[in-house]
């Protein structure tokens, strides 16, 4: 068992959502947390929380999509704290469209955050830890990795990139003392990227909340687990195990079942609300 008290962790999107239950999770366990994403407020809220707990958090602002300019973040976390000795991939984003509707830079967005901002900050600590022989790395992916959830493609592209990606490191890292773990929540209830949709989750399958995914980036790193699901209890989850397992054989009877469940129409009205508050948001800054 790994004990986190006492490590420096870098975690990104820390200002809100499932990142701040995560911030939490690890300040409880005595870790210090560097939390990093563009907004200083929620940067701001959490590191107060962790002080209040009697926990250790630095907020650091910054654009993880500026992947050029990671190796100056680093050397910025590094000068603060020394060497990093977990690093939580948690940041992403998700945009909601029929796939010939997206644009190029949509489609560069999402895969900078989620997937090449993700590799370059790993491959940036990896030395250091791979000297110390010890320090973990967590991705955060989704189940969407593991089936393609319509009219949010590029997200389940970055996703199921993030998951194969880990996988191919985590067998090149063996025996080394550096581990890698991945974590696929399903649906997130109360807080994070899905609930700020507006639009209620299928009522079929598993729910989560954002404390339980906190609790999965714990055990991964406390028992060094390679991928953990995270899909609202032991029975949900291995039924939802059994489904993938079916689907690899029949990825036709997966559709049918995307489908039943009510992805297709629930990501449909997922685009029109992204789109009222994008158009509210430019709206909103033209009066400013
Ligand atoms: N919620 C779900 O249902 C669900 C399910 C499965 C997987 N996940 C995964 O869990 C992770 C967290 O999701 P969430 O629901 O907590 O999302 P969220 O509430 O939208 O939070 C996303 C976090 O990422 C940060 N971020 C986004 N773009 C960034 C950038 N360019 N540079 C730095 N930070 C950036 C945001 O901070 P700023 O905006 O301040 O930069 C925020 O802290 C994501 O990887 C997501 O894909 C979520």
């Amino acid at each position: 068992m790994t004990t986190i008290a006492g490590k420096t962790v870098v975690l990104t999107g820390a200002s809100r959502g499932i990142g701040v239950f995560i911030a939490r999770a690890l300040a409880k366990k005595q870790a210090t947390i560097i939390g990093i994403s563009r907004s200083q407020e929620g940067l701001d809220k959490i590191c107060a929380e962790v002080d209040a707990l009697g926990g250790k958090a630095i907020g650091i602002c910054f654009d993880i999509s500026n992947v050029e300019e990671l190796p100056i973040l680093l050397q910025k976390i590094e000068r603060l704290t020394g060497s990093v000795d977990i690093l939580v991939n948690n940041a992403g984003i998700e945009i909601y469209r029929a796939f010939p509707d997206y644009s190029l830079a949509d489609l560069q967005s999402v895969l900078l955050v989620n997937l090449l901002a993700a590799m370059e900050l790993t491959r940036l600590v990896l030395p250091s830890m791979l000297n110390q022989t010890s320090g973990h790395i967590v991705n955060m992916s989704s189940l969407a990795s593991k089936k393609g959830h319509p009219y949010d493609s590029i997200y389940s592209a970055s996703k199921a990139g993030l998951l194969m990606w880990s996988d191919a490191v985590r067998q090149e890292l063996a025996g080394t003392g550096v581990r890698i773990s991945s974590i696929c929540p399903g649906y997130v209830s109360q807080q994070g990227m899905l609930a700020d949709t507006g639009v209620p989750v299928p009522s079929v399958g598993g729910v989560s909340t954002p404390a339980d995914v906190a609790r999965a980036v714990v055990r991964a790193i406390e028992q060094n687990q390679a991928e953990v699901m995270v899909n609202g209890n032991p029975i949900t989850e291995n039924l939802t195990k059994l489904l993938f397992a079916v689907e690899q054989f029949f990825p036709r009877f997966g559709d049918v079942v995307n489908q039943w469940i009510g992805i297709p129409k629930l990501n449909k009205m997922r685009i029109e609300n992204q789109i009222r508050a994008e158009n509210s948001r430019k709206k909103s800054s033209l009066v400013k």
